[in-house]
């Protein structure tokens, strides 16, 4: 079965193998040449030649920030006796973005692959999956493969001689997306709320149960195993020199071909929104477009001839973030947009911190407001001060993910603001 809207100009590393059914059992996988990434690694490679080639790759975390892969696994302690913990992050609550379901939906051994090359480079005994509690429908996927591996040796004691052992536990989340941000995700693998922690400690130090801790996005981890049996330069083909690679993007709203694509990091975003997604419906344009998750500022439709690479996007004016692409056609109302992804936000605000707790609720209120007819001239620029005190002045950066969308939705299309100002004035003097 051919994968939903799969296009030829997509470079399927990752996706190859979506759609087929057969490649979620562990024959299906060893098949497709699955494991063998995993042999080589425990068999042929020091943790540090595993690091090295991943640093070769220029992989960056597929997670939201880029931080580059090889380099966060360098700094796990190399000496010490005490356990250390890879926790892969499938929590994926960040609105507009299901790449890492799909992953694990249709291959979730390439992902236990990463995850065992990935615990195994940084000295890790036990890893953790946490993944989203509503992932209903693949939770049941990973927990088969994580079964299948166990009974085939690829995980457990000695696994395949190697003399490394790993246990992997999957750990199901209650459905926060505070609990995606990495120390949330550790206070709540320990039975906590998922309240973030002020770093530094960062989590290499002292990260899940108090000992050194990784934690790698699902995409971050499966793309492991194509780099260790292919190597560094071959990833780097693809992309730019500080953008190597493939990325997932998930593109969802107004698109004809919705769906998962799979892009060398320089593909052009013009191209991937009407080439590979279709363009806007029959009779629309675009009239906004978020490339990488409803936390990073939207681009206009003049803004969209911009590489998908982390410096393409951000001289765009914006990030590659998730890669949860959100496009919206002209028939969209941006104050209402945004008040909805602010309403998110202010819902998700673990409430820690007074400018994230008060300044999502707050905005979410005035933007309501502005919404219902009872806006004034005066809350373009006091939306702007509650964002500006919002964004760098907490402890993890929701806050600044809620104000993005505000700024950039007044920079670029303060006109819908100021058009529902008018009509509710308009309205108010007419009664
Ligand atoms: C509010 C918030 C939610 C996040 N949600 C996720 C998530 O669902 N999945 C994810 O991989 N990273 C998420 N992150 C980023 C993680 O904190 C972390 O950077 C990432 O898991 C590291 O993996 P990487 O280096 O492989 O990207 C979130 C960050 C914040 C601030």
């Amino acid at each position: 079965m051919a994968y939903p809207h799969s296009h030829p100009r997509e470079t399927r590393i990752l996706s190859e193998h979506f759609g087929e059914i057969e490649a979620t059992t562990l024959d299906g996988w060893i098949e497709r040449g699955g494991y063998k990434a995993v042999e080589k690694a425990l068999g042929s490679m020091s943790r540090e030649q595993v690091i090295e080639v991943v640093k070769e790759s220029g992989l960056r975390g597929r997670g939201g920030a880029g931080f580059p892969t090889g380099l966060k696994w360098s700094f796990m302690p190399k000496d010490d006796t005490l356990p250390h913990y890879l926790v892969c992050n499938a929590d994926e609550s960040e609105p507009g973005t299901f790449k890492d379901r799909e992953i694990m939906r249709w291959t979730p051994h390439q992902l236990l692959e990463g995850c065992i090359i990935g615990s195994y480079a940084i000295g890790a005994s036990h890893c953790y999956i946490y993944i989203r509690g509503e992932f209903v429908d693949v939770i049941p996927v990973v927990n088969q493969a994580v079964v299948d591996a166990y009974s085939r040796g690829y995980l457990g004691r000695d696994i395949l001689g190697s003399g490394y052992s790993l246990e992997l536990t999957v750990h199901l989340g209650a459905g926060a997306y505070i609990a995606g941000e990495e120390t949330g995700m550790l206070n709540s693998l320990e039975g906590r709320r998922a309240e973030p922690r002020i770093k530094p400690p960062f989590p290499a130090a002292k990260g899940a149960f108090g000992m050194p801790t990784t934690v790698n996005n699902v995409e971050s981890l499966a793309v492991v195993p194509h780099i260790v049996t292919n190597g560094g330069d071959w990833y780097r083909q693809w992309g730019t020199e500080k953008s190597s690679g493939t990325k997932l993007f998930s593109c969802c709203g107004h698109l004809q071909k919705p769906g998962t694509y799979e892009i060398a990091m320089d593909f052009n975003l013009k191209d991937l929104l009407y080439d590979l997604c279709g363009g806007p419906p029959e009779g629309r344009e675009f009239k906004a477009v978020i490339p990488g998750g409803s936390s990073v500022p939207i681009l206009a439709a003049d803004e969209l001839d911009a590489e998908c690479s982390y410096e393409g996007l951000e001289a765009a004016g914006s990030m590659v973030g998730s890669g949860g692409l959100i496009a919206m056609d002209d028939s969209t109302n941006m104050v209402h947009a945004v008040r909805r992804m602010v309403e998110f936000y202010a819902h998700e605000s673990c409430g820690q911190c007074t400018q994230c707790r008060e300044g999502t609720y707050w905005a979410a209120k005035i933007l309501r407001r502005i919404e219902r007819g009872g806006g004034r001239e005066e809350d373009i620029p006091l939306l702007l001060d509650i964002s500006a005190n919002m964004a760098g002045k907490t402890i993890c950066v929701l806050s600044d993910s809620a104000a993005a969308p505000i700024v950039s939705s007044i920079q670029k299309f303060q006109d819908d603001y100021m058009a529902l100002i008018a009509k509710g004035q308009h309205a108010a003097v007419g009664t």
